[in-house]
């Protein structure tokens, strides 16, 4: 989904829209309210988005 960090000016809006996107579902998407993640792995998950700490976790590079 994210495969490189977000420039920090963009961290605001991009939070925004994949909290909105969990938490209010998106098209296809379905919503996932509190009992599924909860605020503080939301916001855990959305903070290593941003970062690109995620980046290569699913090829295993550095
Ligand atoms: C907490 C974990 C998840 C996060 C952070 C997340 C985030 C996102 C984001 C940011 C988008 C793009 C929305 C856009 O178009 O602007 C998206 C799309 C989508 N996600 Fe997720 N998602 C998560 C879990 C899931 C799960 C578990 C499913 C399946 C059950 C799923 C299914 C989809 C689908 C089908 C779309 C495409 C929606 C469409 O445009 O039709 N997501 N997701």
């Amino acid at each position: 989904m994210i495969t490189m960090p977000f420039p920090e000016g963009a961290w605001e809006a991009r939070g925004n829209h994949i909290r909105n996107t969990v938490r209010q579902g998106r098209a296809a998407m379905p919503s996932f309210r509190e009992a599924k993640i909860s605020d503080a792995e939301l916001e855990g998950l959305i903070d290593a988005l941003l970062r690109g700490e995620l980046a290569n976790a699913a090829t295993g590079e550095e």
